[in-house]
C-alpha cells in the first residue's frame, strides 16, 4: 500500500464528491442537506487555488481516498493570517493514517506560508474527529450553540484551534 499526496487537479473532482455525499448524506460532518455536483466542486476548489491556498489529495495506488484545503477563515482584512482548513478520508480507508498526512502536509503548508493559526470547525457529534484534531495540538476553544439543523435536530459546532508559532 503506497499512500502518496500531491496537489488537487480539477480531474480529481468526481471521486472527491463521491467522498463529500457520502458525509453530507451519512453524517453531520458536513452541514449541507444536498448532495454536490462536480461542477459546484470544482468551482469552489478554483476559487481557494486562485486565491493561493492549497488543496491537496492523497492516493494508494492511484485511487483517491482523501483530500484536505484551507482558506480564509472570514473575510476582513485583519483576519488574512488565520485560515479554517477541513479534512476528509474515505468511509472505508479510515484509521490508516490517511488523516494524518493531509494534516501534518496543510499544517506545513500553512507554516510556510507565514499564516499564524488554524482553525476547524467541527460538529460536536464528530467525535473522532475532535480526537484526530487533538493528537496535532488543536485546541477547543469554544463552541457554537445550535448553530446547525440537521436530520431533524439541532448541531453544535466545536471550534478547535492551532497556533502556529
Ligand atoms: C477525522 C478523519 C479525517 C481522521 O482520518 P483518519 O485517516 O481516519 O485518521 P488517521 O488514521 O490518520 O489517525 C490519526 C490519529 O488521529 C486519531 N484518531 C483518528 N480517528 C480517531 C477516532 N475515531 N477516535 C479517536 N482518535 C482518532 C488517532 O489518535 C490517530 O493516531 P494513531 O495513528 O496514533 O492512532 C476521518 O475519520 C474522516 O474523514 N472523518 C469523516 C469526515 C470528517 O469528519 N472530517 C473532518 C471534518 S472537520
Amino acid at each position: 500500500m503506497e499512500i502518496k499526496i500531491r496537489p488537487y487537479t480539477t480531474a480529481d473532482a468526481k471521486a472527491i464528491v463521491e467522498i463529500l455525499n457520502y458525509y453530507i448524506q451519512n453524517s453531520t460532518a458536513l452541514y449541507d442537506y444536498q448532495n454536490r455536483t462536480k461542477e459546484q466542486q470544482q468551482a469552489i476548489f478554483d476559487e481557494k487555488l486562485q486565491k493561493g491556498f492549497p488543496v491537496i489529495v492523497v492516493t494508494i495506488n492511484e485511487r483517491i481516498v482523501g483530500f484536505g484545503y484551507y482558506s480564509e477563515f472570514r473575510f476582513r482584512e485583519a483576519y488574512k493570517f488565520t485560515v479554517e482548513h477541513s479534512v476528509y478520508v474515505a468511509p472505508n480507508e479510515h484509521g490508516k493514517g490517511i488523516g494524518k498526512v493531509l494534516l501534518q502536509k496543510l499544517i506545513a503548508l500553512a507554516k510556510e506560508q507565514k499564516l499564524h493559526t488554524m482553525v476547524a470547525v467541527i460538529d460536536s457529534e464528530n467525535q473522532s474527529s475532535i480526537s484526530f484534531h487533538q493528537q496535532f495540538g488543536f485546541e477547543i476553544v469554544g463552541t457554537i450553540k445550535e448553530s446547525g439543523f440537521k436530520f431533524e435536530r439541532w448541531l453544535h459546532s466545536v471550534i478547535m484551534q492551532l497556533l502556529l508559532e
